[in-house]
């Protein structure tokens, strides 16, 4: 029998999608997926009469059928929880052979991938760990795919998943080596951070369209999809117009009906907490994750809210100044949040000495997956014009930009104070702004303070960098 080129542990709908995708493609899959208790049927069976009627996929019942499948190197394509990597691993290796490839297409921690990628070279197999990107659509028509690890494998797995990548302008897949060890995994875990600090800016602005600009869904649909038709295109921008203009079966917005309370699966948070390992500022990012955390406390919201009662009567703001204001400050708002992420990217490649290239990274966001915009082709340029660029606002485009926006920018986070509007994103992206670009904080009185309490000591501006004093404040 005619060996599958690849297999594909965990039918979920990325799974499913992923090898419905890839026998698209043109290349045989083997299938397989954990047993579920009192099922007549089993999941990959299921999955191959329903469907992947027709295609060149075949289901495994036993693991070590699903091995005996494969060509040999074998590329077995883990698409399971985090959680479950570790065993799904274990549980294959007993039938692969040396120089077999493991890929886990799954969001797990890069530090996990770090690891795993070691221990199984030291077994004698290549892991890869691939962040995948676009959700299920991505999955099934051409995803943005962000693979690391064991390079060696790269060649033999580089045609499969470029082939069900997304394709640019320019007719490149949206699928390029990121680089060794954990660097796939970690540039995906930076992308959703990013995503969730987009998502984030995006919300403020629609609350505050709807608050101060007292716009209905319909209104704030159609901006949104005008917006989407400058600059500012973006995929999230365009599924926040279609999102505003839902309707269900009884005409009522959807959108109207959804709790906010806002749940998350822990990527954005990982970028947090990696952030503050590095110590690298990506306050955005963190911004975004304690909102969705204070979306979860709505019992509470509910009563401080009638505690203080803070229902003020909002000044009248004219309506298409405010618009082209809030356009500038999302606009603005959003280099900032990619300026923190590829900073931190930097500090990770130099930290786990990945040699990351960012205007490759740039390049592979720009289809396929839930970042994509036009937005990332200027980054893109950026760093093909200075690949060793320290931080995005350092770009002319870009400075030129937020030089001209700066006045609404400050317009709008005022008027949200004054308002008592929650914007915790959008004002992060300012105060970084301010922060980053003043040569003289007050970051001497801290030093002053730790030296006086603690003895820490500091440095002094008339003195060379990296001599440290201490002063004897008490006497
Ligand atoms: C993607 C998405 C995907 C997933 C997010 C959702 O790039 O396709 O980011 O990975 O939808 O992880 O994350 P939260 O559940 O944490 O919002």
């Amino acid at each position: 029998m005619e060996k599958s080129n690849i297999g594909l542990i965990g039918l979920g709908i990325m799974g499913q999608n992923l090898a419905l995708n890839l026998a698209d493609k043109g290349w045989s899959v083997s299938v397989w997926n954990r047993p579920k208790s009192g099922a007549s049927e089993s999941v990959a069976d299921h999955f191959v009469r329903v469907r992947g009627k027709g295609k060149s996929i075949i289901a495994c019942e036993e693991l070590e059928d699903f091995a005996q499948t494969l060509q040999r190197p074998r590329i077995v394509m883990l698409m399971v929880t985090a959680e479950a990597v570790t065993e799904v691993i274990e549980k294959i290796i007993p039938y692969l052979d040396e120089d077999d490839i493991i890929i886990d297409g799954g969001n797990s921690n890069f530090e996990d991938t770090e690891r795993r990628v070691d221990e199984l070279y030291k077994r004698g197999f290549y892991f890869i760990g691939a962040g995948i990107s676009g959700g299920e659509e991505g999955a099934l028509h051409g995803a943005s795919i962000m693979p690391g690890g064991a390079v060696e494998a790269w060649p033999v797995v580089k045609p499969i998943l470029q082939s069900i990548a997304a394709i640019a302008e320019d007719g490149t897949p949206c699928c390029e080596w990121v680089g060794s060890g954990g660097a796939g995994h970690y540039v995906k875990m930076v992308h959703n951070g990013i995503e969730y600090a987009e998502m984030q800016l995006i919300a403020e602005v629609y609350s505050l369209m709807k608050q101060v600009g007292n716009m209905n869904n319909e209104e704030m649909g159609l901006i949104f999809a005008r917006w989407n038709e400058t600059d500012m295109r973006s995929y999230l921008i365009e599924i926040t117009s279609k999102i505003l203009r839902h309707r269900d079966v009884t005409g009522d917005y959807v959108l109207d009906k959804i709790l906010d309370v806002a749940n998350q699966k822990g990527t954005g948070r990982w970028s947090v907490q990696n952030a503050l390992n590095l110590n690298e500022p990506l306050d955005m990012v963190a911004e975004a994750v304690f909102a969705r955390d204070l979306s979860e406390k709505k019992k509470l919201r509910e009563t401080l809210s009638r505690t203080y009662n803070r229902d003020t009567n909002l000044a009248l703001y004219q309506r298409d100044e405010l618009l082209a204001q809030l356009f500038d400050t999302l606009s603005v708002s959003r280099i900032v949040s990619y300026a923190q992420g590829f900073s931190l990217m930097r500090k990770a490649s130099d930290t786990y000495q990945w040699n990351l290239n960012y205007a490759s990274v740039a390049l592979i966001w720009r289809e396929g997956c839930i970042l994509r915009s036009e937005l990332l082709n200027s980054i893109a340029k950026a760093f093909l014009s200075n690949s060793q660029l320290e931080n995005l606002l350092a770009v002319s485009s870009f400075s030129e930009k937020v030089k001209h926006t700066l006045p609404s920018w400050k317009k709008i986070i005022a008027m949200a104070v004054k308002e008592e509007i929650t914007i915790p994103a959008l004002s992060a992206a300012l105060n970084y702004f301010y922060g980053i670009t003043t040569a003289h904080l007050s970051a001497n009185l801290i030093q002053a303070q730790r030296d006086f309490f603690g003895a820490h000591t500091f440095e002094r501006i008339d003195e060379p960098r990296g001599s440290f004093f201490h002063e004897l404040w008490r006497s």
